[in-house]
């Protein structure tokens, strides 16, 4: 999904608009409230928040402008992609400038404070896996990351990282639905629809928001579950914010992937991605991805 020339740090970009239409605010209300107990717990110290596959930051801005998070917060983001990490590092700290904060670089850290808000940040080009091991953390996040793996095994290994207790939200995790409208082929959409979903399934997991749901409910307390569905879709022929990249992004994605699976005929598929441009182009389509956000809760006691 990634190279080196940018697109994919622009594509995390594009998404947070899409992202911010899609999250479940009944979920994201319930993490807060999950998040002041946690921090009741952790008595004088800062809330520590591991975020895996945390890309260029755009869920820490979020949980920050919704006042999720407590005041005093140790917030590390780990992803395995350096140019990620440099680009959380960049855009977080002009956000925070934006937004009036006091921002302070310290080595490869920063520091966000205002009169009653303190994050130290740490951004680490790591393996969330690897990584989630080096230390307890009281909280969890891992937003459009635990498709990519084995639901079960990923889930597993990540929510050892937890302190007793501990609180995990995985939110827009790919459950299997991939909707693009109008048709181009009836008959070659739905073939290449399943092939993504089969390609996903090669190594990650095309319904991981259910798996996670139910593997979640035999260990630990589901605290919160919701849809949370992308759909992007032209208003008056035109797309906001940067939502038609994000649709070319995908629709190249797809191609990209199914190309890669020589199920298809390359001229198929080069047909097939040049009608969707032409669809962006045209202001006329519209794409739904069907996604869940689960929060929980590991026992207290393990
Ligand atoms: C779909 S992106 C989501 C990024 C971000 N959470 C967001 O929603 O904007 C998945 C991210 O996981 C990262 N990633 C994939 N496998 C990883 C691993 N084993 N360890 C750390 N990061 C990983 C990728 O580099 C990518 O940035």
């Amino acid at each position: 999904m990634s190279g080196p020339d940018g697109r994919f740090q622009r594509y995390l970009a594009a998404k947070r608009t899409v992202d911010d239409r899609a999250l479940d605010r009944q979920v994201l209300d319930r993490l807060a409230t999950a998040a002041a107990r946690l921090d009741d717990e952790a008595g004088a110290r800062a809330l520590r928040v591991l975020d895996v596959g945390a890309g260029t930051g755009a869920t820490l801005e979020r949980l920050v402008e919704r006042d999720v998070l407590p005041d005093a917060v140790e917030y590390t983001l780990v992803d395995h992609q350096t140019a990620n990490v440099d680009a959380a590092r960049e855009r977080l700290s002009r956000w925070a400038a934006d937004a009036g904060h006091d921002v302070t670089a310290i080595d490869d850290e920063l520091r966000i404070e205002n009169d009653d808000r303190r994050i130290e940040i740490e951004p680490v080009t790591a393996d969330a896996f690897e990584y989630v091991e080096r230390d307890t953390w009281d909280l969890l996040v891992g937003q459009a990351f635990l498709d990519l793996f084995d639901t079960r095994n990923a889930f597993d290994a990540l929510r050892d990282g937890l302190r007793p207790g501990g609180c995990w939200y995985f939110p827009i995790t790919f459950d299997g639905g991939t909707i693009l409208s109008p048709p181009v082929d009836p008959e070659l959409d739905t073939r290449i629809e399943r092939a993504f979903h089969a390609h996903i399934d090669d190594g990650g997991d095309s319904h991981a928001g259910r798996h996670l749901l139910a593997r979640a409910s035999e260990t630990d307390t589901v605290l919160a579950a919701g849809g949370s569905d992308w759909v992007v879709h032209p208003r008056s022929g035109a797309y906001p914010d940067d939502e038609a990249f994000f649709l070319r992004y995908i629709v190249d994605t797809i191609a990209g992937a199914l190309n890669e699976t020589g199920k298809f005929e390359p001229r198929t598929l080069a047909g097939w991605v040049a009608a969707r441009h032409r669809q962006i182009d045209r202001g006329e389509l519209t794409y739904v991805a069907h996604q869940l956000d689960v929060l929980g809760r590991v026992p207290a006691e393990r």
